[in-house]
């Protein structure tokens, strides 16, 4: 089997010559030269998937056709918690065309996920006994001829269950608490010297409770999978931010060898998390198109989207923050609690981030995971850092404000030079340049910091700000690159473009470092059959890519002699080598993460040394209320971030706004409702499930901090996909408290909570 081949260009590159792949340990040492190969901030080369974007010729997993498909419709518990007593599906059998109904009493057997830590969305394997466990699970397919076909006789199956009372919220009875240190060991709550004791002894304290609602990724592109077996082989077209990962977990469920399994998602329509892990529906899919030898294609709706995959969950923070009349911490303690399911243990525990933010002399923390009656939740893009930091910038704020401090003063004040937490050096660190540049160009200096007095006829002006962090995690990733005596060049790696511009950031490397026009340069990306990668999660996929690319285009400048030459002489430069193309691929193994928390650690002259790597960000709102309607805007957001190397400006910068704007969302709009007696979601839709329009998205801009950061990997790519969600609510929130005088504590920020 062949890659498939980027619909995006017409690919005229010849069969590449037989690998010589080149292999070994090409583990980069961190710190070497090669920094000034590319420059700090990379051009913005225009999409390279654009064209294939908006003229329709980038083909989605929805769009995929096969011959002869069994349509799958997913059948989702309509209560949280109980038993189904009886499946009626006698009515839907007889409906001309339905194939099978799939419940617990006839379905396929398959291997449990091995575990939420691994990959999987849950541990939870649906269809195996009539067991509920949270409201959406799946408790059948339909298998039809057609689509319509299949959802009518799911409409005409009757389920009876014995229903039992649910605890979905927090604070539901029957909630169970459980520290995250104790379901996890390998988590330890970041402690630092006596808060309690700095607390009590401190000139002045904040002490608040900060609240954060669940939230659905809701991606343009909700669930589709189509699976189909070619003999042994089973091919999966699927979304995926992760193929490999994919790959690996439905091979473990079907009991196959990851070889047999092939994962095919060359566009992904949106993620933001909510395809990076193994979802039930995947096994289960291709056990049944292997049970009657046909393709089945699932096309699930948004509504079954809410629960297919994970969500971010709610979340409660207590942060008590002690300081001296200065405004200098004393200590800084963060308490949180987050909704979990009865299944599997997962929290975002980013008091890990908090921690490092600002230099306490103490430090107390304790994150809590609560079992409910829910799906379990998941990475959300920034997962833990929207909420934890909502929580942190927002109680800054209110500290800022009880000192008479200007909050990015305040900020400055408490800078540490090394880790707060344990001494460890921050590879770079760029927070206050990023408040100093974010702040110039926002014009914070026309402020006024006493809350209610600036005013614009009937609108109550404000400003708010907040800082803005993300840590650098460093995976390793492996790719072959390929030049052709006729001046083009192959990437392959099996990266997932996830709307981002992976093609194009990937595609730009290569033609920089080969010294080649970027349209000579074909991308393959999304496909297991090409060197695996890291995700596009955890703002990762950039950076342990690149340094992998960039050894392969080092490699193939090498059998040249060292420098690419010009591109009319390369014909004769094959000539001589006797080589049709020259294909090499390169593996970069990322530096460790064995320190605490996950904390990286680099190679020194004297050894392994922990180091704390991470992005910084500022953040900046301008909020107006009308004082007679109370409708609430948002003229106005400016972000300022330092995050090593920028591989491409345009695609950066994208990338910021669309975050900042997922702030936006997250801070006024977006928050899943729960009935707390019947336990069910009750916003299951983007009419209900409120995002932002283009009415409520007004100006929005973000700067490009340069930074050059020689250890965090080879190229200095630190990773931007999460940091721009990250402080936008707590830059609103304190926004609204300067236009108002009203301290808000509670995410999503509704018209009602305002006076
Ligand atoms: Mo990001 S939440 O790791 O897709």
């Amino acid at each position: 089997a062949q890659p498939v081949q980027d619909p995006a260009r017409e690919a005229d590159l010849g069969p590449g010559a037989p690998a010589c792949c080149s292999d070994g340990d090409l583990t980069m040492t961190t710190g070497e030269p090669g920094l000034r190969e590319l420059p700090l901030v990379g051009r913005g080369h225009p999409r390279y998937d654009g064209r294939a974007k908006v003229t329709g010729r980038a083909q989605f997993a929805a769009d995929v056709v096969v011959a002869n498909p069994l349509h799958a419709w997913v059948l989702l518990s309509s209560i949280p918690k109980g038993r189904i007593e009886t499946i009626d599906a006698t009515d839907a059998r007889s409906l001309p065309g339905v194939v099978d109904i799939v419940t617990h009493e006839n379905a396929p057997t398959l291997a449990a996920p091995v575990s939420r830590a691994a990959g999987s969305s849950t541990s939870h394997q649906p269809l195996t006994g009539p067991d509920i466990l949270f409201d959406g699970q799946i408790i059948g397919i339909v298998l039809a001829d057609s689509f319509e076909t299949a959802r009518e006789a799911a409409a005409a199956v009757r389920v009876r269950y014995g229903v039992q009372p649910a605890a979905v919220t927090l604070d539901s009875p029957g909630a169970a608490a459980q520290r995250w240190s104790a379901a996890n060991p390998a988590f330890r709550d970041p402690e630092l010297g006596d808060a309690e004791q700095a607390l009590a002894g401190a000139p002045v304290v904040v002490d608040a409770t900060y609240h954060t609602q669940s939230q659905v990724h809701n991606a343009m592109e909700p669930f589709p999978t189509t699976v189909l077996w070619d003999g042994d082989t089973v091919v999966v077209h699927e979304p995926s931010q992760y193929v490999a990962g994919l790959q690996r977990g439905l091979a473990q469920q079907l009991g196959i060898d990851p070889s047999r399994v092939r994962v095919i998602s060359p566009f992904i329509g949106g993620g933001f998390g909510s395809k990076l892990s193994l979802t039930p529906r995947t096994a289960i899919l291709a056990a049944l198109a292997r049970k009657f030898r046909r393709p089945v294609k699932l096309v699930a709706t948004r509504t079954q989207g809410f629960t297919l995959s994970t969500y971010r969950a709610e979340s409660r923070h207590r942060i008590r923050l002690g300081a001296t009349a200065d405004g200098k911490l004393t200590a800084f303690s963060h308490e949180a609690w987050e909704i979990c399911s009865r299944s599997d243990a997962y929290a975002s525990a980013a008091t890990v981030q908090t921690a490092e933010m600002y230099a306490a002399p103490s430090i107390s923390t304790r994150v809590t995971i609560v079992r409910t009656d829910r799906t379990t939740p998941g990475f959300m893009r920034g997962p833990g850092e929207m909420p934890y930091m909502f929580a942190l910038e927002t109680a800054m704020d209110e500290l800022a404000h009880r000192l008479g401090v200007d909050p990015i003063e305040l900020r400055r004040r408490n800078e540490p030079a090394r880790s707060p937490v344990d001494g460890r050096r921050f590879t770079s660190r760029s927070l206050v340049r990023c408040f100093e540049e974010a702040s110039e160009r926002f014009a914070w200096r026309d402020r006024n910091p006493v809350p209610g007095t600036m005013r614009d006829g009937d609108w109550l002006v404000g400003y708010g700000c907040a800082a803005a962090i993300f840590p650098c995690f460093n995976y390793g990733g492996s790719a072959t690159v390929t030049l052709m005596r006729s001046g083009k060049a192959r990437v392959e790696t099996a990266a997932s473009e996830i709307g981002t511009g992976a093609y194009t950031a990937l595609g730009q490397v290569a033609a920089d470092l080969l010294g080649l026009p970027i349209e000579n340069v074909e991308v393959l990306l999304g496909d297991s059959l090409l060197p695996p990668t890291a995700p596009a999660g955890g703002s990762m996929q950039t950076a342990s890519t690149v340094p992998a690319i960039r050894d392969a285009c080092q490699r193939i400048v090498a059998r040249l002699g060292g420098t690419m030459p010009p591109l009319g002489e390369l014909g004769s430069m094959f000539d001589r080598l006797g080589a049709a193309s020259l294909q090499e691929s390169a593996q970069y193994r990322a530096f460790d993460g064995k320190g605490a928390n996950g904390s990286a650690t680099v190679s020194t002259p004297k050894g392994a040394e922990p180091v704390a790597v991470y992005s910084f960000g500022a953040q900046f709102a301008e909020v107006r209320i009308n004082a007679r309607t109370h409708e609430l805007r948002v003229p106005r957001l400016v972000g300022a971030f330092a995050a090593g190397r920028i591989v491409n400006e345009r695609t950066a910068l994208a990338q910021y706004r669309g975050g900042m704007v997922w702030g936006l969302s997250s801070a006024l709009f977006e928050g899943l409702e729960i009935d707390p007696t019947r336990g069910r979601a009750i916003n299951t839709n983007i009419a209900e499930y409120l995002v932002p329009v283009n009415a409520d998205v007004q100006q929005v801009e973000a700067i490009l901090i340069p930074e050059e950061d020689r250890e965090v990997n080879p190229l200095g790519v630190k990773g931007i996909g999460e940091i721009g969600i990250v402080g936008v609510a707590a830059a609103i929130s304190n926004a609204i408290f300067n236009a108002t005088g009203k301290r808000l504590r509670d995410v999503p920020i509704t018209l009602e909570r305002l006076f």
